[in-house]
């Protein structure tokens, strides 16, 4: 935990209100949001990921924010329940306005309000790295997924700031570092700071993998992203199992 931070989750969960507020009127904030390419590669292979889950069961996508899931859950995955959870009400709203889908839930990612193995496929787009207590979030995790039930994840790489920004460096894709440069000037405006999420785990292939397992996962090999082009990966996603 960044050692400036001292907030309570309502104090933080106030804090992605603010920014999706904004969001919704000025322009991007989240990083999500600023890197179109990066928000459908990542996502495609989530949801596609999520194929094979057990037949009937919901999805509970945790941290869904505003929302950006809601394309891929329409393309691959229509007729499933959605259930997103985020602690960011504003969030939360701006999701259920675009996707009648959502089925939105306001919480937190320490305690899922959801019964035991009632869970088809767990989702966190962006989302798992925030976590205060993570061996608690998988924990909540495997406890509500059903036997064969999927969990997919997209984490940071190592120091993926600085990798994103020299890839976009490297394909001299100056509109998107512009549109990165307003963002955090955004950030500045409203918070005083770039940096705005307290907690921000960025962990290599092997912490992750250590992780799922002890939280009683099979694990997949994860796939990173991008990779063509000598470009440098910004990205782990993960695909793992409950067993049966
Ligand atoms: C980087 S955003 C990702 C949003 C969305 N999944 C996407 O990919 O665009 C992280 C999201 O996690 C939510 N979040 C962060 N910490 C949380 C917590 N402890 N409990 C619930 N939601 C949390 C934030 O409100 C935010 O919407």
């Amino acid at each position: 935990m960044t050692p400036e931070f001292h907030q309570s989750t309502r104090e933080v969960a106030r804090t992605y209100d603010l920014v999706y507020e904004w969001q919704n009127t000025h322009g991007p904030i989240m990083g999500t949001d600023v890197d179109p390419d990066y928000n459908i590669n990542t996502k495609e292979t989530l949801a596609q990921g999520c194929l094979g889950a057990p037949a009937g069961r919901p999805f509970l996508e945790v941290g869904t924010g505003n929302g950006n899931f809601g394309p891929f859950m329409e393309k691959y995955h229509p007729d499933r329940v959605w259930f997103g959870l985020d602690f960011s009400i504003v969030g939360l709203i701006a999701a259920k306005n675009h996707f009648r889908q959502i089925r939105p839930v306001n919480g937190e990612m320490l305690n899922f309000p959801f019964e035991d193995e009632q869970i088809g496929a767990v989702i966190f787009a962006d989302a798992l790295e925030h976590s205060n207590d993570i061996p608690t979030t998988l924990a909540e995790a495997y406890r509500v997924l059903t036997p064969g039930g999927i969990l997919v994840a997209s984490v940071p790489t190592p120091d993926s700031l600085n990798k994103w920004k020299r890839n976009a460096l490297r394909q001299t894709k100056f509109t998107l570092i512009f549109r990165a440069m307003l963002a955090a000037a955004r950030r500045i405006r409203l918070f005083g700071r770039v940096d705005i999420q307290p907690e921000d785990h960025h962990l290599s292939e092997k912490e992750w993998v250590k992780y799922f397992a002890d939280a009683g996962f099979k694990v997949e090999p994860p796939t990173q992203w991008p990779t063509e082009n000598g470009l440098t990966p910004v990205v782990q996603l993960f695909r793992a199992y409950k067993g049966d």
